[in-house]
């Protein structure tokens, strides 16, 4: 195909996804559905990765413009689907074998998911709007489409792809502010922002984000924790002096973290720790699979949010089959589930407190409120203490934002949410 081909074929391409997009009610209004028939996603993607299907350990294949042809990647590039152009934090499609093992670490988001965000951050012309992950910079585009680069702010924690967004968004002729830093801490000089939008995930809303926006602005962002659990999209409105409140919109969608929240590595001593600490042992009416969102995917959001600092690991004991163990390296705690031959679960934690028995009493709670959905749970966030409500309950499931780092009072789970 000829580049004059290839270029209305972008622009049947785009019109195509855009109408897709609000048969699927992705897009809802015009002004974001103009956006995304004017921005051409090809220029932010010259290059990214496809799975290998049928892999089992997912392996990626590169698609660039030396192995795929033009018309065949502009196809691709308008499919409703996330590409990622970054594993391991460090491999772009450019330099990578044929078929390469890693971890996405940066990527362009499925346009779907994007403008739903973009819609559901409901902004109004002249909303000034602060963006954490500007990723390959398309939606930073779709923003700048709609209200005009002077009202964009975008941080990218990575500096590799912060430039490869910042030559796309200049060459299409956009002006947002663009910032290489760690966007956990907003950005500043820009504020007050009438709108936070971040396309990585938080384990809980950072103090800077409900600083840095006005009273009756909103931040709209993922929470994952590192059980790798996710409510979907939440939407906080603040209300003044470090406060805030929202829901979460029910939806099932998930990002990667956000580099500092990610799960901390495990410390060197981590199998001599746990070989060493005393040990309780009780059976427990709940096994690991409560943790699996397939299983259930308000139930491990809940547990999860029970034990926020836990991450698993699993460890096989001699020949014995694989333990999945809880540590919450911050909190010095852990939790092993031992599977029994009647196909029971006992438990054996250790450490400052019982890990596990957070996990049977905020489920025991959600239970007894009626397993409400995640919908009607509510998030309340002061200077000192991030909660998750749900309808019924008084249980405070998450400990408060910066109290997670300062090791502070929500840490113990006290509190109520009434
Ligand atoms: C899913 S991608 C963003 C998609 C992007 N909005 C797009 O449309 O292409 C997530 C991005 O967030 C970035 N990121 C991760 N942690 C960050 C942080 N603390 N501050 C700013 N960016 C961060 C990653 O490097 C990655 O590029």
């Amino acid at each position: 195909m000829s580049t004059e081909d290839l270029v209305s074929r972008s622009v049947e391409l785009r019109r195509r996804l855009a109408a897709t997009l609000a048969a699927t009610g992705d897009v809802r209004t015009q002004p974001w559905r103009r956006a995304v028939e004017a921005v051409p996603r090809e220029a932010f993607l010259a290059a990214f990765f496809r799975p290998i299907e049928g892999s089992v350990e997912t392996l990626w294949e590169p698609v660039t413009a030396d192995l795929v042809d033009g018309s065949e990647r502009l196809e691709l590039i308008y499919r409703d689907e996330t590409w990622v152009t970054q594993l391991d934090r460090t491999v772009t499609p450019e330099q990578s074998p044929p078929a390469v093992a890693g971890v996405p670490t940066s990527s362009s988001t499925m346009p779907g998911l994007v403008v739903r965000m973009l819609e559901e951050l409901r902004v109004e012309d002249g909303s000034n709007v602060l963006e954490i992950g500007t990723g390959t910079g398309y939606s930073t585009a779709l923003l700048s489409e709609r209200l005009g680069g002077g009202l964009v702010t975008s941080v990218e924690y990575d500096p590799d792809v912060a430039a490869r967004a910042a030559a796309a968004l200049r060459a299409g002729g956009y002006a947002p502010t663009l910032v290489v830093g760690d966007g956990l801490g907003g950005y500043p000089t820009g504020a007050p922002y009438d709108r936070v939008i971040a396309t990585c995930s938080v384990h809980h809303l950072p103090a800077a984000w409900i600083e840095q926006v006005r009273p009756g602005g909103t931040i709209l962002t993922t929470l994952t924790g590192w059980l790798d659990a996710s409510a979907g999209l939440v939407r906080v409105e603040a209300t003044g002096a470090g406060r805030a409140i929202g829901r979460f919109l029910g939806t099932t969608d998930s990002f990667m973290p956000a580099r500092p929240h990610d799960r901390p590595p495990l410390p060197d001593d981590v199998f001599d720790w746990i070989s060493e600490s005393p040990v309780d042992e009780r059976p427990t009416a709940i096994g690991p699979e409560v943790l699996d969102q397939t299983v259930d995917w308000t139930a491990a959001y809940v547990a999860q949010l029970a034990i926020p600092d836990a991450q698993p690991i699993g460890i096989s004991e001699g020949d014995g089959p694989m333990i999945s163990y809880l540590i919450d390296v911050r909190g010095r705690a852990f939790a092993a589930l031992i599977p029994q031959a009647d196909l029971s679960w006992r438990v054996r934690t250790a450490g400052s407190f019982d890990l596990w028995a957070r996990v049977e009493t905020a489920l025991a709670n959600w239970r007894a409120a009626g397993e409400p959905s995640v919908e009607s749970f509510e998030l309340r966030i002061t200077p000192d203490a991030q909660k998750v409500c749900f309808p019924g309950s008084e249980q405070l499931l998450l400990p408060g934002p910066e109290a997670v780092d300062r090791g502070g009072p929500d840490r113990e789970g006290r509190g109520g949410c009434r």
